[in-house]
């Protein structure tokens, strides 16, 4: 089955003569069995809410299918798929290595908490080699984390040279593809172990609910994520799991569309006098675009904008004009964001010497012309504001 197909045909129930289209949500936490044969067996299957209903099920399957890998298991929020896929395979004395663009909290997790328990993180280059991470590489190295293009600087990663010096050196790449939702990049098929997504951007696609998912390539790293999983008490709600799954649904209508709207963005962006230079993976002048025109089949609708250097009130005013582009953390629903990001606070292996302001933008599924319109007006409010 191809994506579009997969996306409509997977994740739904067949169990019975007839069956709604779509797999209901299921809510319990106590499941009861007719007979002590049926406990038994029933061990096997669907026994404990915690443990998965048949909506948690449906959108497993859905997601393994996407990401093209052996199970995936579901994490109540992106960062916890995330942080989950990195305890499954440490212990105290081990090590892991993060790109230095990974999502900050990712990162903190290994900085702060992780250390707590004796485990140590070291940054590399999100444009490193197979070499340079060979060379970064030690006995007791784990995790290679990589993130995708990193979500606030946009450097395209190469994960088959990355998972070929994390596999020399026994360790399993995890990979962050959140900015793809699955459906551009298929990090599993490029040598990644594991394949997470914050589900809370594209696969939900609405704004309205948080989820992770972490798709396993083979059974036994399936096997360490499940019981990383279980050991922290993870849960989804059922309703939470049905929502990702209608997502779902139109993930591949709403991406493509997400992405020509992205595309007009950056065109009309990079000709404005206010703009430095453009960060989106589809341009050449992209950290990694030979990679990204290798190993993706389209953009997502998130990129970046490094301005001219501009006084804060200005900032302010352009801002403050907005009436489509909300100002707000995430992204990946069906609305058009913009934020002052910082990636200057983030790194520790490489600098950001950019002087003007970045901003992340995310292209929403609204009418270009009208998206135009807004960012006119936030640059006619900023000129006003300069003079
Ligand atoms: C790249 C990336 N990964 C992970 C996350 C975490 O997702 P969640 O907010 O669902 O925990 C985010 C959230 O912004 C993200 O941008």
């Amino acid at each position: 089955m191809k994506d579009k197909t997969k996306l409509a045909a997977l994740g739904r129930p067949h169990h019975r003569p007839a069956h709604p289209v779509n797999t209901p949500v299921e809510r319990a936490s106590t499941y009861l069995f007719p007979t002590y044969d049926d406990y038994l067996e029933g061990a096997k299957s669907i026994t404990y809410g915690r443990l998965g209903t048949p909506t948690h099920r449906a959108l497993e399957e859905a997601v393994t299918a996407l990401e093209g890998g052996f199970e995936t298991r579901l994490a109540p929020s992106g960062l916890q798929a995330c942080n989950a896929a990195i305890l499954a395979f440490v212990a105290a004395g081990d090590h892991v290595l993060m790109t230095d663009a990974a999502y900050d909290p990712t990162r903190k997790f290994c900085e702060k908490f992780l250390k707590r328990f004796g485990v140590e993180t070291t940054f590399y280059d999100p444009l490193a080699n197979e070499e340079d991470i060979a060379a970064l590489m030690r006995p007791n190295t784990k995790v290679v984390f990589a993130e995708s293009p990193g979500s606030l600087t946009f450097e395209v990663q190469d994960l088959p040279a990355i998972a070929a010096a994390a596999h020399a050196g026994g360790a399993k790449l995890v990979v962050d593809n959140t900015w793809s939702g699955g459906y551009f990049c298929k990090p599993i098929a490029l040598g990644a172990d594991v394949s997470v997504q914050a589900a809370t951007k594209y696969l939900v696609g609405h704004a309205d609910c948080l989820a992770g998912t972490i798709t396993s390539a083979d059974e036994p790293t399936s096997q360490k994520i499940y019981y990383a999983l279980l050991q922290l008490g993870s849960n989804v709600s059922a309703d939470d799991a049905w929502l990702a799954l209608r997502g779902m649904r139109t993930l591949s209508t709403r991406l493509e569309r997400h992405q020509e709207n992205a595309e007009e963005l950056v065109k009309f962006l990079a000709k404005r006098k206010e703009v430095e230079r453009m960060l989106h993976p589809a341009l050449k002048s992209c950290p990694g675009h030979a990679v990204w025109k290798r190993d993706f089949t389209g953009a997502s609708g998130l990129f970046g904008a490094v301005m001219k250097p501009v006084p804060l009130a200005a900032m302010k005013a352009f801002f403050n004009a907005f009436k489509l582009f909300g100002i707000g953390f995430s992204w990946g629903g069906f609305e058009s964001l913009c934020l002052h990001v910082h990636p200057q606070n983030y790194r520790s292996a490489t600098e950001w010497n950019e002087e003007g302001p970045v901003l992340r933008f995310h292209a929403g599924l609204e009418d270009i012309d009208d998206l135009k319109g807004d960012l006119e007006r936030a640059f006619a409010a900023m000129a006003a504001a300069l003079k």
